[in-house]
């Protein structure tokens, strides 16, 4: 075998505190064969700064320590040309580190640019990161995960991978909030394993010490994924608020008793009447319910959903919450949210919900098994799942992106952000119970200043301009509009290029609108690409179309409302349009990537008269 050294000049001088004296990192670069290279690294920095080509394949990158629990990452280091840099976390105070990395060729640019570092720049470079949603401060996000109060602290954790801006080496994420809307980054929580993909789920605090891992223990459920093992549900556990956890050493504590291949994302709650664990995980097409006393042996119990809803999709990420009607404590109804890839009605994925009445054993959904009820009647709102242990309140959080195009947005040093936090309640409409998902109140924190206007008579077009400096900078547009006889009444929410989202009420329909199709960039990337390559081949079918699956507009029935008026709250940040209707019996949530900063508001009707009242614009901030 032909080996080829390739010394790299070296990269770095670091301190040790021991000897005080500057001691030389150095890389050395082993090529054997074509696709195999052994990075040699003497006095290890803190990092191996990866370059990376969003374009090229992945190849394996393993921190060879000797131990059969080394695990190699997926990478898409640098063919032709460098897009950007992730750091690989090098062991410390160690002599000497050596890294494998397979199937990338010698010939590759990484090799020229792969380097030692002991700070890596976190600075924002993406031009469309939000203002004020979280997102990672690089790396890809999806779903929100083991959503959890604690000590004054909301802890965050998400699906996340460290090693580029597209899906894959799934790991728990972490950041934590003392207020839901300001966010602090922490190190990632839970590592991708030989166990496989560290995939979605939920944590618990254990109040009764039912683990044994001690009382309040932190205790996270996850499923790992691989093609070796399938999906199978793991547990790992906390004793440091959540910064770090450790895996149960007898891991799995859950396999599908039939083999599914779709069994996942594990939603762990107390139910009181029990006195036990409960566990919800999705199961292809339905949701499996079970219990437990030491959350470590789980009974099976029931299971619903085949048939339920949009059909035949995908469950993904259930959550199962208990909310009073109307706010009537003696008038308690259990709800399951299902989340389904795909299904929504404008493509793609979406969260759906079933409201009934749990005995312990069984769910039984209120409505026919053709009725489906929408959490958010936007194209951006998946994998929405709510905190724990935040008594009375219920506090979702929703990844805000659709598989359909989530790998190939406009951005590149982070890639996937959270929607802003709503708090669920459920309200009756014609008989009907529905689900409400406001914005949670804690966003008023985020006002600096507000500019009023009482009201404005609207007929045919009225334009208000210089909206502070910049809407998509970071604006909360609040209003009452009251159609009066007009059949359409709406607002563009526009650049100078005329670049416009669109939000009205069609009240000849009966909808709610939000139009992007005119938004800034609607068409990117070469195809959705599917996100999983291991047991998600369903992934690989869905629409490549990616124009059309952007360029559209998406509705909600205004008959959720009460009528004569609506209230409106409008949070538009960077890349994204929020809308609420009436406390969030109507919720909606799109992207939207402006290529310049929308900064006036043109409001209009069709057919007659209408009147906004209470226009308050409030310039949002940190
Ligand atoms: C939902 C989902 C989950 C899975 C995770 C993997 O978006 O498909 O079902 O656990 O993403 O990243």
């Amino acid at each position: 075998m032909k080996i080829k050294f390739n010394h790299l000049a070296v990269a770095f001088t670091a301190v040790t505190f021991a000897a005080c004296q500057p001691q030389e990192s150095a890389v050395t670069l082993e090529h054997q064969g074509d696709t195999l290279t052994i990075v040699h690294i003497t006095n290890p920095s803190k990092y191996l700064l990866l370059p990376i080509q969003e374009s090229c394949n992945e190849g394996k990158v393993k921190l060879d320590t000797g131990s059969p629990a080394d695990v190699a990452m997926d990478v898409r280091l640098a063919v032709d040309s460098v897009e950007y840099y992730v750091p690989f976390a090098l062991p410390q105070g160690a002599k000497k580190a050596k890294v494998t990395i397979g199937r990338v060729s010698a010939n590759a640019v990484c090799w020229e640019n792969i380097s030692l570092a002991d700070t890596f720049d976190t600075a924002n470079t993406d031009y469309y990161r939000p203002e004020y949603h979280h997102t990672p401060l690089y790396g890809w996000m999806n779903d929100a995960n083991g959503l959890v109060y604690k000590d004054g602290e909301y802890h965050l954790y998400f699906q996340y991978n460290p090693y580029g801006s597209k899906w894959g080496n799934m790991h728990w994420g972490h950041s934590v909030s003392k207020d839901l809307v300001r966010w602090e980054h922490l190190d990632p929580a839970i590592a991708r394993d030989t166990l496989g993909h560290i995939f979605s789920g939920s944590t618990v605090i254990d109040h009764n010490n039912s683990a044994g891992y001690g009382k309040d223990a932190m205790i996270a459920f996850y499923t790992s994924a691989s093609d070796e093992n399938g999906q199978i549900q793991c547990m790992a556990y906390s004793n440091d608020n959540g910064r770090t956890y450790t895996k149960y050493e007898n891991n799995p504590i859950l396999t599908p008793f039939d083999g599914l291949k779709d069994f996942r994302d594990p939603k762990v709650f107390w139910y009181e009447p029990a006195q036990k664990w409960y566990m919800i995980v999705s199961a292809d097409k339905n949701m499996r319910f079970y219990s437990s006393a030491d959350l470590k042996n789980w009974e099976y119990l029931s299971q619903f959903g085949e048939g339920y809803g949009v059909q035949p999709n995908q469950f993904e990420c259930p959550d199962f919450i208990q909310l009073p009607v109307d706010g009537n404590k003696d008038n308690m109804k259990w709800v399951m949210i299902v989340n389904i890839n795909p299904g929504c009605p404008f493509g793609g994925s979406a969260t759906e919900y079933f409201v009934g009445d749990f005995d312990g054993k069984e769910f039984k959904c209120d409505t026919d098994k053709s009725i489906t009820k929408w959490l958010d009647f936007g194209k951006d709102h998946y994998a929405t799942v709510c905190f724990s242990n935040t008594g009375d309140r219920i506090i979702a959080v929703p990844w805000m992106s659709n598989w359909q195009y989530a790998n190939v947005t406009p951005i590149r040093q982070y890639r996937g952000a959270n929607a802003l936090p709503r708090e669920l309640s459920l309200y009756t409409k014609n008989g009907e119970v529905y689900m409400a998902a406001n914005v949670v109140k804690e966003t008023e924190t985020l006002r600096k200043s507000t500019r009023k206007i009482e009201s404005v008579n609207v007929e045919n077009e009225t334009v208000i301009d210089s909206i502070t400096d910049g809407i998509n900078s970071g604006v909360e547009l609040e209003m009452d509009i009251v159609p009066g006889k007009a059949q359409i009444v709406g607002f563009d929410i526009m650049n100078a290029k005329g670049e416009k989202t669109k939000i009205y009420l069609d009240l000849k329909s009966g909808r709610a609108v939000m139009d992007r199709t005119e938004s800034g960039l609607i068409a990117f990337g070469e195809k959705a690409e599917p996100h999983f390559k291991e047991n998600h081949d369903r992934r690989k079918t869905e629409s490549v179309n990616y124009i059309n699956d952007f360029a559209l507009g998406t509705w909600a029935p205004l008959s959720l409302c009460e009528g004569k008026s609506y209230h409106l709250n409008v949070f538009v940040d960077k890349c994204s349009v929020e809308l609420f209707v009436d406390g969030g019996r109507i919720a909606m949530t799109n992207l939207v990537f402006p290529t310049e900063v929308y900064n006036s508001l043109r409001f209009y009707t069709e057919g007659g008269k209408a009147e906004i009242k209470n226009l308050n614009i409030h310039k949002l901030g940190l």
